[in-house]
């Protein structure tokens, strides 16, 4: 089962997430991190910042990007990580990737996946989710094996991502994305999701059927999840109040 973590806010969330990964750091300073855009994970970052650790060595896989954008565009996902992570991070640029960059597009899909393979996977990997259940670019309807690869954009997600552009038609309509079997492979997956507008895809993902109608319910199928939710996005959840009992009641040996 995932370890559901319900806390007062997104600061509070950015916290206990900047705890988890700056002890994959210092324990491997190689670490292999699988990255996140969109909003979600800015208080990681920001809690982050102010630590003092070394990320030069850290390898990075972002999950998606927009396709179709010219090179340098700034909501390109590559911009955003440069900008969000990378700079004030510390992160060395060349070792943190963005699926879609090298080569041809018809063959991005699998050098990606060989390139997070040669790096020996993923240690941990950051999610948000998306209001139609997406994590990554996975919108409902995914295959739940799935690997990185060229898809379709869903009408609700380019609405959503239309306050990063001037306008609705300036946002592109396809993208490249780490598949969901591709996530599943991550050694420890950290699923953060703020505000009521989540409530329904949270609730969906840890708690509802696993289906590619929801693609972040894939989660409940992987063996060490962690999932950080504001009371917003919590507010969907049937068993939040055991989630806050086990959370409450843990031994020491199983908390860090
Ligand atoms: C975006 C990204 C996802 C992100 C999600 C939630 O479209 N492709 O990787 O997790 O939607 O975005 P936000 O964190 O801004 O709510």
């Amino acid at each position: 089962m995932a370890e559901v973590v319900i806390v007062r806010d997104a600061d509070e969330a950015g916290e206990i997430a900047a705890d988890m990964i700056e002890a994959l750091v210092r324990r491997n300073p190689d670490v292999v991190l699988g990255l996140a855009t969109g909003s979600t994970p800015l208080t990681t970052w920001a809690s982050l910042a102010g630590r003092g650790l070394d990320f030069s060595r850290a390898r990075g896989f972002v999950l998606d990007e927009y396709v179709g954008l010219e090179p340098g565009h700034p909501e390109s996902y590559r911009s955003v990580i440069d900008r969000e992570l990378v700079i004030p991070l510390g992160f060395s640029p060349e070792l943190v990737h963005v699926p879609g960059e090298n080569g041809t597009i018809e063959t991005a899909g699998e050098d990606y996946e060989n390139a997070i393979e040669r790096a020996g996977g993923v240690d941990m990997q950051l999610l948000g989710i998306g209001r139609t259940g997406h994590i990554g670019f996975n919108e409902p309807g995914s295959s739940l094996a799935s690997r990185t690869r060229v898809k379709a954009l869903a009408e609700q997600t380019r609405r959503d991502n239309a306050r990063f552009f001037d306008s609705l038609d300036d946002v592109p309509t396809h993208c490249i994305t780490q598949g969901l079997g591709t996530i599943q492979r991550a050694r420890h997956l950290l699923l953060l999701a703020f505000g009521e507008a989540k409530a329904r895809a949270v609730a969906g993902a840890v708690e509802g059927a696993v289906t590619a109608s929801l693609p972040a319910s894939v989660i409940q199928l992987h063996e060490k999840v962690t999932v950080i939710v504001d009371e917003g996005a919590a507010s969907g959840l049937l068993h939040a109040n055991y989630y806050r009992y086990a959370r409450d009641n843990r031994f020491d040996w199983q908390k860090g």
